[in-house]
């Protein structure tokens, strides 16, 4: 599938909502590779918005990422007590925790409206994280030429893809920044690394493999194709570039020592995800209440986070960053691209 879309070099910029622009992605596919936007967090006029632009910025394949979570399961006893844990770092910004919280995004399972979006623009390659949409969504999606991955931790999440007629599987390691892509967040957790996950489904499968989690330069991905993956997807070390939107306060923190401690927890948006360790989680884990339900969660870190953010306090906000963060370089995408290939001995 990857030779198909006739990509110069295997290298797949993760899709990272809230981060990936439409210029890095453009980037990123103007220079051989493949350059992806994560649409999970975004409306569907925003998300179009950003693969429109993304789409006229490159004549190259772009792959859009969708969340495929079940819809939560709203508790509001857990949701008090989330937020009563919450309350003092509410005050320290001058605010009550709010009344209530939403469900800030749909999933991708249920959006009509998202799909038709992307029937209408049809990207290169569309993604899944956090599980698979029903048959119906996947033979619209491929009957409209799209080409699609999906996101496995396990043996058993990768033999779904395969039977669900899914083009690629994105092997992620326990390494990975951000989301961990698991279909059930309250299963119990192999937490495979990305080298024995890619090994294993590259004997098990014949579908191309791409290796994700913890690569971060020319010399990892050299070491992900000589493990048999198609393609290694990259997202931490795409956060530094210039073209990313990861603000300054997330820059610093991932170019400081603080970087070299990452931790996967649920208690920024309720499922699993590694972020750099902030105050937040130090506070959140020390108070032992169960976060609110993926995305409920999520609704008071971002509101916390914007409160915070008026009063200069970046430490309340989402980090996400890979085991592999120290290794991260702020270099324009389009010379990260360049040294990537020039490392991988390709260029
Ligand atoms: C900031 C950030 C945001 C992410 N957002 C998404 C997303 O929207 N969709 C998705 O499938 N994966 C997302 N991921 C996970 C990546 O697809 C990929 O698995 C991960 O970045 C690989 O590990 P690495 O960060 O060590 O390279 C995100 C990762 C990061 C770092």
């Amino acid at each position: 599938m990857l030779q198909d879309l006739g990509l110069r070099t295997p290298i797949i910029q993760a899709p990272m909502a809230g981060v990936a622009t439409p210029v890095l992605a453009a980037t990123v596919s103007d220079a051989g590779g493949l350059g992806s936007l994560g649409i999970g967090s975004s409306t569907v006029p925003q998300a179009r918005a950003m693969i429109t632009q993304a789409m006229a910025l490159t004549a190259r394949p772009i792959n859009v990422n969708v969340f495929c979570h079940q819809p939560a399961q709203r508790d509001a006893q857990v949701e008090r007590r989330w937020l009563d844990a919450l309350a003092p770092l509410f005050a320290e910004c001058g605010a009550q925790p709010p009344a209530d919280l939403t469900e800030v995004y749909p999933t991708f399972l249920h959006d009509d409206d998202a799909l038709r979006m992307l029937l209408d623009l049809r990207p290169a390659v569309v993604s899944f994280h956090f599980g698979l949409p029903d048959a119906a969504r996947i033979a619209a999606l491929k009957d409209a030429g799209i080409r699609l991955m999906a996101s496995a931790t396990n043996l058993a999440e990768a033999d779904a893809i395969g039977a669900a007629g899914i083009d690629a599987i994105v092997a992620q390691g326990i390494e990975a920044g951000g989301h961990r892509g698991m279909f059930d967040p309250d299963a119990a957790d192999e937490r495979f690394s990305t080298s024995v996950l890619v090994r294993m489904l590259v004997r098990r499968h014949h579908l191309p493999v791409v290796a994700a989690g913890g690569i971060m330069d020319g010399q990892g991905i050299r070491a992900a194709l000589d493990l048999g993956a198609a393609a290694a997807q990259l997202g931490t070390a795409f956060i530094l570039c210039p073209e990313s939107a990861a603000d300054a306060a997330y820059r610093a923190l991932l170019t400081s020592e603080a970087a070299g401690q990452t931790r996967l927890t649920a208690v920024m948006s309720g499922r699993p995800a590694r972020s750099i360790v902030t105050r937040f989680i130090r506070h959140a884990n020390a108070s032992g209440q169960s976060p609110a339900a993926y995305p409920v969660a999520y609704d008071a870190v971002k509101r916390l986070d914007a409160l915070a953010k008026a009063q200069g306090n970046a430490e309340f906000g989402a980090r996400w960053a890979g085991q592999g963060a120290p290794l991260a370089r702020a270099m324009p995408a389009a010379d990260l691209m360049a040294t990537l290939a020039q490392e991988m001995g390709a260029a």
